[in-house]
């Protein structure tokens, strides 16, 4: 059992915490729109309009505040047009990137939308810059947004829907530094500036343009888009990072067997994302001192080898309690820099790379990741305030600060939220709430016996949240938390 002073300062805000963060992705890719998510109308798995309700209702249990779609590299690879109207007459195709499947363009425009509204959430629309044109970008928004009168609004409405639909998100390609072109930043910056030019905001709709961003420390390529896009152009800069437990991309590792080295390795690679924060930001700050533009972490997550028997053009992986404690870490510094980053979106919502949830045919588990964003919901447009805890670090070979941490207030109630990377000591916690008046408090726990614990068909409640006890004296909570755990605690 290590002891750690852990002192929150909430007298201090620091700045709102943007709901985005807690965002997803989910891309035509493997089994994710199709059986992951849409089943369509006829399907014996009790679905509404074709989307599955168990994956609505757990999508919105936790309150999911923006899903991008439709892709990943399927985005410069899709055509809008492809997937409105009568579903009998849409194009099929060939999915480019992931396996040569048929793409029966089923789940299009209208279908994702409606799903956007039963979750309750943003929809982030990513753009074809690759391989459409800019009249077909210009066009899709027209289609979507524009109320009076047009061909194409007429055409949405004779397909089904007479109000524009709310259209916020934009992103303007997707790792145009690869898939999406293999631009150069300089080529890629320039054409982001020519599409955009033609991305009307129409009516109320007033869109939040984002464009394709680095790939992980490709620090120049943020420096070449800050330095040529102006923020009138451009309200939200991406960037990718994967967290590769062997950071060897031939040879990841895998999901389920690993050693506690191979653990603490992994968890230290998703600490990576702190040194791409800061250092994309400091960029930023450099050209954009008042912060008009917003980091959108638009894909982050775990990236495993695919397992035996598994489409490898499928990227279909378990979740451990390992991708439990890197969901953590990660939500917990993208809330530590709120003041930049606008929206992040892990990769990706079903059954794909580190998902919130599986299908197996009619069957749907929880993964210990997805009960990580249950824990973490309560910092959804709380404002940021400082933490500061004992320094103690964990592991042997590789060794990793002991405790992730962050915390927020929204409407007087504290959220703070905990990762305990060890995996031998438990961290006793004494946590004071600077300028907090402490009546109650409650904490939640996700754990289990081991890391490599998961979630199975079979056992699909094994690793799920519990009650953890905590005790409160004056503005000080006590709680203990186990080895290899994720926190969250509520006072008010
Ligand atoms: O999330 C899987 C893929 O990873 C996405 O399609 C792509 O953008 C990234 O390389």
């Amino acid at each position: 059992m290590k002891h750690i002073d852990l002192q929150i300062q909430t007298d201090q805000p620091v700045s709102r915490i943007a709901p985005e963060i807690f965002g997803h992705i989910s891309e035509h890719l493997g089994t994710c729109m199709y059986g992951g998510i849409y089943v369509g109308e006829d399907s014996s798995i009790p679905n509404t309009d074709g989307v599955r309700n168990d994956v609505i209702e757990a999508f919105r249990q936790i309150r999911m505040p923006v899903m991008r779609w439709p892709g990943g590299c399927f985005a410069d690879d899709y055509h809008w047009c492809d997937g409105i109207g009568p579903k009998e007459q849409r194009r099929k195709r060939v999915s480019r990137y992931w396996g040569h499947t048929t793409e029966t363009n089923a789940f299009g425009t209208h279908e994702f939308f409606s799903l956007c509204e039963k979750i309750g959430c943003e929809p982030y629309l990513a753009g074809n810059l690759g391989s459409g044109t800019v009249q077909e970008l210009s066009d899709w928004i027209e289609y979507l947004t524009f109320e009076g009168d047009s061909d194409l609004s007429e055409l949405r409405r004779k397909n089904g829907r007479e109000q524009p639909w709310h259209l916020k998100y934009l992103g303007i390609g997707n790792e145009n530094w690869g898939c999406g072109g293999n631009m150069r930043p300089e080529y890629y910056a320039d054409e982001y500036r020519r599409y955009q030019s033609f991305c009307e905001n129409y009516g109320e709709n007033k869109l939040y343009k984002i464009a394709c961003g680095a790939n992980g420390d490709d620090y120049a390529w943020t420096e070449t888009m800050m330095a040529n896009v102006k923020s009138s152009m451009m309200h939200g800069l991406s960037v990718h990072y994967y967290t590769v437990p062997s950071g060897i991309w031939e040879k990841k590792g895998d999901a389920l067997r690993f050693t506690d080295a191979e653990y603490y390795a992994t968890v230290s690679r998703a600490l990576y994302m702190d040194t791409l924060l800061k250092r994309h930001i400091a960029i930023m700050d450099q050209y954009d001192p008042a912060g008009e533009i917003g980091l959108v972490v638009d894909e982050w997550g775990n990236w495993y080898d695919p397992a035996e028997g598994e489409n490898p053009h499928f990227l279909r992986q378990q979740s451990t309690m390992r991708d439990a404690m890197t969901a953590a870490i990660n939500l917990n510094l993208f809330a530590r820099y709120s003041k930049r980053i606008s929206m992040a979106n892990l990769a990706q919502a079903v059954n794909v790379l580190q998902a919130l949830l599986l299908t197996e045919g009619a069957a749907l588990i929880k993964t210990p990741t997805y009960h990580v964003f249950d824990l973490f919901k309560g910092h959804q447009g709380g404002m940021l305030v400082p933490t500061v805890c004992t320094e103690l670090t964990a592991g042997s070979e590789t060794k990793v600060p002991m405790l992730s941490h962050a915390a927020s207030v929204k409407d007087g109630v504290l959220t703070f939220t905990a990762a305990n990377c060890s995996l031998e000591d438990a961290a006793e916690l004494t946590v004071s709430a600077d300028g907090f008046t402490v009546h109650t408090a409650e904490a939640c726990v996700l754990y289990s016996d081991s890391c490599r614990v998961h979630n199975s068909f079979d056992t699909p409640e094994t690793v799920t949240v519990h009650p953890l006890d905590v005790t409160a004296d004056g503005n000080t909570i006590r709680l203990t938390l186990p080895p290899c755990a994720v926190v969250s605690v509520t006072v008010s």
